[in-house]
């Protein structure tokens, strides 16, 4: 797949002068420390008697983690956590995607179409073209609030489509998805037997306070069609700890994890019952909210309206006219970044040519790099 990182990297290729050092802000991974004991817990869990290396470990999920994430499920949704609701446990949310989509096409073998908004996260394209579905691209743009709408596709589209795929909150552009939004595409998903997939691996991360963010674990009740995935990457600054969820009904969860029994990676035990700890301990997540927002504090106050700031996460986009022009300069000045016109897709296709107008900047260092980010930044871009 030609997608947003190889096409940035070949537009780094071709430039002549290249920095000794660059600030990897182009993608999601947080560089920061966890602000958890990870390596302290995995100790204390390896002094324990029990081996936790000679067996297979849970393909499924161990107990204890299941209850983590149903209690998890219970505070992030405004309703008790359904009587038939099960989960997996799974390597991040990036295999979860496949393995979800993979279930999806299985089922609804004669249904071609797969619809995905544009911009977004690469993964969900490759999912889809792996399974051998047409994405139908939904745009995400000022004009429309940065939602999906789906209300305008044609019927013959819908009738056709094996999965909808969302984010929530989104990437690049951090926006939750507003109740009505949810509501409508479940709708949907119901009228024309579509699955539907949300992605909520940034939900936890909320910076804009005065907002009050509506999960769709809150409609497991309501709708047979949704399947959740999340991770403790962003949530918990942890992406090398390979640690995630499908959350769907019970009957669902079999039929993925009979999928996964031959496509999928098992989560180690011991992984497994850190991440229970991850999932329980809401303090972390409250510190590393408190940290993204100091480094916002610091792009707000350099750049003020000129910066789309994050409803949730540590993105920002910075407008401009054209976004190539200003990567490459911040690049020759050790800042890697990346394009959102790159994210953008049309017909399973990356390369659209579009112009969206924003480059995305990760602030995934610790306080005081963000601070040097900033004044670099500042010295291309005003
Ligand atoms: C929206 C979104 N979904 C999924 C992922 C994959 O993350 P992980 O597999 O670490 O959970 C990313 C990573 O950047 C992402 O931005």
């Amino acid at each position: 797949m030609n997608g947003p990182f190889s096409r940035l990297n070949r537009l780094y290729e071709k430039l002549e002068s290249k920095p000794e050092f660059s600030y990897k802000c182009h993608f999601g991974s947080p560089i920061t420390a966890p602000n958890y004991d990870i390596v302290g817990s995995l100790k204390l869990l390896l002094d324990e008697p029990e081996n936790l290396f000679s067996e297979y470990p849970n393909s499924r999920c161990t107990s204890e983690l299941k209850v983590s994430i149903f209690k998890y499920l219970s505070r992030v949704s405004d309703c008790d956590v359904v009587s038939d609701l099960d989960v997996l446990v799974t390597s991040g949310t990036r295999e979860a995607i496949t393995s979800v989509v993979t279930f999806a096409k299985h089922k609804k073998k004669k249904k071609s179409y797969a619809i995905v908004p544009s911009p977004c996260y690469p993964g969900y394209i490759g999912s889809c073209k792996f399974n051998d579905l047409d994405v139908f691209s939904v745009p995400l743009n000022e004009d429309n609030g940065f939602q999906p709408d789906l209300t305008g596709i044609d019927r013959e589209i819908l009738e056709n489509t094996a999965i909808i795929i969302l984010t929530n909150p989104g990437n690049p552009f951090t926006y939750y998805l507003k109740k009505e939004t949810i509501e409508q595409v479940l709708s949907i998903a119901e009228e024309f037997d579509i699955e539907c997939l949300i992605d909520e691996c940034f939900f936890d991360l909320q910076v804009s306070s005065d907002l009050n963010p509506v999960s769709a674990a809150s409609f497991f009740e309501k709708s047979r069609f949704l399947t959740i995935i999340h991770s403790l990457s962003k949530r918990s600054a942890s992406a090398g700890l390979r640690s995630g969820f499908i959350a769907s009904n019970k009957f669902k969860i079999s039929e993925i994890a009979n999928v996964r029994a031959f496509i999928s990676p098992t989560v180690p035990n011991i992984i497994q019952q850190v991440s229970a700890r991850l999932w329980d301990d809401e303090l972390h997540v409250n510190n590393e909210i408190n940290s993204i927002n100091e480094k916002i504090k610091v792009f707000k106050d350099n750049f003020g309206n000129s910066v789309l700031y994050p409803e949730a996460g540590f993105f920002v986009n910075l407008k401009t006219e054209d976004e190539k022009n200003l990567v490459e300069r911040l690049y020759a000045k050790g800042i890697k970044s990346m394009p959102v016109s790159f994210m953008e897709h049309s017909n399973g296709e990356f390369n659209t040519n579009k112009k969206h107008g924003y480059v995305r900047v990760g602030l995934v260092y610790g306080f005081d790099d963000i601070v040097k980010i900033c004044s670099i930044i500042k010295g291309v871009y005003s």
